[in-house]
């Protein structure tokens, strides 16, 4: 999940790397009061997540809360590489004597982190690998190690950062390793990291990605998902844990694991080829989900109104095939009339006489079970084609 700047800024402040105040404003006269609070001398900057934002216009210094005004009006509603500006943040403006770069990353290919820093900052990071290839330095992390102090000292030094103020410049970038290593993240990128005239060194933008996959150990994260952008069904899947993905067919599939998942769409798209039938959604349970995970899947595709038929398949490894027929049950009887879309069912693998027992013996008129994956996905797309 990227972060927006204002997240990334709080996250910051919160471990203790220097940044300055940022007031969120969603209308121009938020920005206005903003400006006023923070004495008129600001910069109003457009929340996107995307980089480019000086350059497209979506970033200006203003000296007025009236004229912080208009420029949020110019800039709220504007697009940035695509993405609408609804947010700006309104932020004190810096007397900037230098700006860095410093940006720590996952490098899968050495499964170790980088951290790249260099005294020239603020342009974008692929110009200045470009034309400034000597000034980037590249310095390699144990990962099980992270940033400790020396080697927050090497990245500054490697960087030729002004010995009078690398001390400070090493004390952010510990910092900002310990933002990395302590929310679990993937990237962390300050452009520019800068030191001002009076000495100090602050964070003046933030990137920050975090790693999804550690989301469990960070429930504090799930406050992070932005409500404007994603799908609302996205953040309740996430908030049970499932991987939910919004398409834009008709028929909602539920199976375990990725490869299986993944299979199914195909074997959907390509069974409702000639009538224009394809996938509306995917919800994988994961491996060794229980009856309640399932029925709440379900719930969760069923909640999707583009949705006319559903396709359950499921291979039981982990997974057993009695947990998913008790979950299927369970959620159409919890749902009652509510459940009006014809559900088809393949189950192999663990337990699948059990489970298959379980749904014949519940005879409900809205669930087909048919023993192979091909005839399921024909199945689903016919029963999708009717509906429509
Ligand atoms: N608070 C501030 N005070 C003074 N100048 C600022 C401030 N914030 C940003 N700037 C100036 O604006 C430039 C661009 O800001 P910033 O890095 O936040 O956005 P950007 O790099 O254009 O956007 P992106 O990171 O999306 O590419 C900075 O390099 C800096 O010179
Ligand atoms: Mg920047």
């Amino acid at each position: 999940m990227d972060l927006y700047e204002y997240q990334a800024r709080d996250l910051f402040e919160r471990h203790g790397v220097p940044v300055l105040p940022g007031i969120v404003a969603e209308t121009p006269s938020e920005a206005r009061a903003a400006a006023e609070r923070m004495g008129g001398d600001v910069v109003v900057k457009a929340q996107v997540k995307t980089n480019g934002r000086g350059k497209a216009g979506g970033i200006k210094r203003v000296a007025s809360p009236a004229e912080a005004e208009a420029e949020a009006a110019r800039i709220l509603g504007m697009t940035v590489k695509g993405n609408v500006v609804k947010r700006v943040m309104v932020t004190p403006a810096a007397a900037i004597a230098e700006e860095y770069y410093f940006s720590l990353l996952l490098d899968r290919s050495t499964r170790r982190y980088l951290a790249l820093c260099s005294v020239e900052g603020g342009m974008d990071i692929e110009r200045l690998a470009a034309e400034h290839p000597g000034s980037l330095a590249r310095i390699d992390i144990d990962p099980r190690v992270g940033i400790n102090e020396a080697k927050a000292r090497e990245i500054v030094t490697a960087a030729r950062i002004d010995p009078e103020i690398a001390p400070a410049v090493a004390e952010a970038v510990l910092l900002l390793g310990r933002v990395y290593t302590e929310e679990e993240a993937i990237l962390v990128e300050v452009n520019p990291l800068v030191r001002t005239e009076a000495g100090d060194v602050i964070a003046l933008d933030g990137k920050v990605t975090l790693d999804d996959n550690a989301r469990f150990r960070h429930p504090d994260h799930l406050d992070l998902l932005d409500p404007a952008s994603s799908d609302p069904l996205e953040l309740r899947a996430a908030d049970k844990h499932l991987n939910y993905v919004k398409l834009d067919g008709q028929v909602g599939i539920i199976g375990n694991g990725a490869g299986l998942v993944m299979s199914t769409l195909d074997g959907v798209a390509d069974a409702g080829k000639t009538r224009r039938i394809r996938p509306a959604n995917f919800l994988d349970i994961g491996g060794g989900a229980s009856a309640e995970v399932m029925a709440s899947g379900l719930d969760i595709i069923l909640a999707d109104p583009q949705v006319r038929a559903v396709f359950v398949n499921v291979f039981g490894g982990i997974t057993s095939c009695v947990e998913v027929a008790r979950g299927i049950v369970g959620a159409l009887e919890a749902m009652g009339d509510a459940a009006s879309r014809p559900i088809v069912v393949r189950l192999d693998g663990n337990a699948v006489a059990d489970g298959r027992r379980i749904l014949a013996e519940a005879g409900h008129p809205l669930v087909t079970q048919v023993d192979t994956m091909d005839e399921a996905a024909a199945r689903v797309a016919e029963l999708a084609a009717e509906a429509s």
